[in-house]
């Protein structure tokens, strides 16, 4: 009998396709800048259909998805660490719309695999959505976080992800965020248009801050959405095994599987800091007013909770 041919790993993959590998440009998508493999490809993800049993986990970057993404895997899994070090984040919860080089798998080959119910990442604004998310109803957790930490942690995540556009200078930088040119677009009407139509949609919205400060509270929020009921036991566990250094040292969660000609984690660690106020170590009074000002232009018309310190 022939052996059978083991799959490539993700790291794998990522290696094989090194030479093509590049800060890849933004194309608008619907006035949304987003990866240029994404645009070009972008009728296959609008025309994906879920099945209405899936689970979409929707954020800004950075906003504390691959927590969130573990949460869920635990829950799912009865707290079963061992499952949920399966595979890595990538693979065992794919990311919608992305697309890289071949061999590396995209999101849609990776989802297709696998049987329902899926739990889903994707950074989409709620207009880029696929259309069949809303009419199957599935459920979708949306985690937003402030937007100076918000921009902190995604300035470093660009240091070190060599596949996003070059950061620039920090004062460039914040800049860019104000103008909403960064990779999947504005931050300012990422977290209005979900927030906007999350009791329409049944959207449970959730934010870094809240979990933060209470994980087991809203650990249990998303339990419950989730219409599970697990034993207090098990949900200290998950407590514990989503905490932020258990996480970093967790090789299938701290995203240690993405070769550093991609990750570099050198020039910054995936699970960096984990804090909110840290944006205090890197804007100056005059940046802070400044973005405080132009802050409270772009928000004018909503009124959402968010802390910038707990
Ligand atoms: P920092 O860069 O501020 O440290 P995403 O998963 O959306 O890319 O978000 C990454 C951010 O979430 C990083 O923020 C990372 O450290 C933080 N993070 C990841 N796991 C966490 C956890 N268990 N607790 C708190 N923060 C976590």
């Amino acid at each position: 009998m022939d052996k059978e041919e083991k799959p490539m790993s993700y790291g794998e993959a990522i290696k094989k396709a090194a030479n093509v590998l590049q800060r890849f440009p933004l194309v608008e998508v619907r006035g949304i800048p987003l990866m240029n493999l994404i645009a070009e490809n972008w009728s296959s993800v609008w025309d994906f259909c879920p099945d209405p049993s899936d689970l979409l986990i929707s954020t800004y970057p950075k906003a504390g998805t691959t927590w969130t993404q573990e949460i869920v895997d635990l829950l799912l899994n009865n707290g079963d660490a061992e499952i949920c070090r399966r595979a890595p984040t990538s693979e065992r919860i794919p990311f919608l719309e992305i697309f890289s080089p071949p061999p590396i798998p995209s999101g849609l080959e990776l989802i297709k695999k696998m049987k329902p119910p899926r739990f889903i990442k994707t950074h989409l604004p709620i207009q880029l959505v696929p259309e069949g998310f809303w009419e199957k109803k599935c459920k979708v957790i949306y985690v937003a976080r402030n937007a100076k930490d918000n921009l902190v942690s995604y300035y470093h995540f660009d240091r070190m992800n060599q596949t996003q556009p070059e950061p620039g200078p920090w004062e460039e930088y914040i800049q860019k965020f104000i103008k909403g040119k960064l990779a999947w677009g504005s931050w300012y009407d990422h977290v209005k248009g979900y927030w906007r139509e999350r009791e329409k949609r049944n959207i449970l919205y959730l934010f870094y801050e809240d979990m933060k400060e209470d994980p087991r509270r809203e650990i249990v929020r998303i339990m419950q959405y989730l219409d599970l009921s697990l034993p207090d036991d098990i949900i200290d566990k998950i407590v514990e095994l989503t905490s932020f250094n258990v996480m970093k040292d967790n090789p299938m969660a701290n995203y240690t599987f993405i070769p550093k000609i991609v990750f570099d984690q050198s020039i910054s660690a995936f699970m960096r800091k984990g804090e909110v106020g840290d944006w205090t170590n890197y804007f100056t009074p005059a940046q802070s007013q400044m973005f405080d000002e132009d802050y409270t232009r772009q928000m004018a018309d909503v009124d959402i909770p968010f802390r910038t310190s707990i």
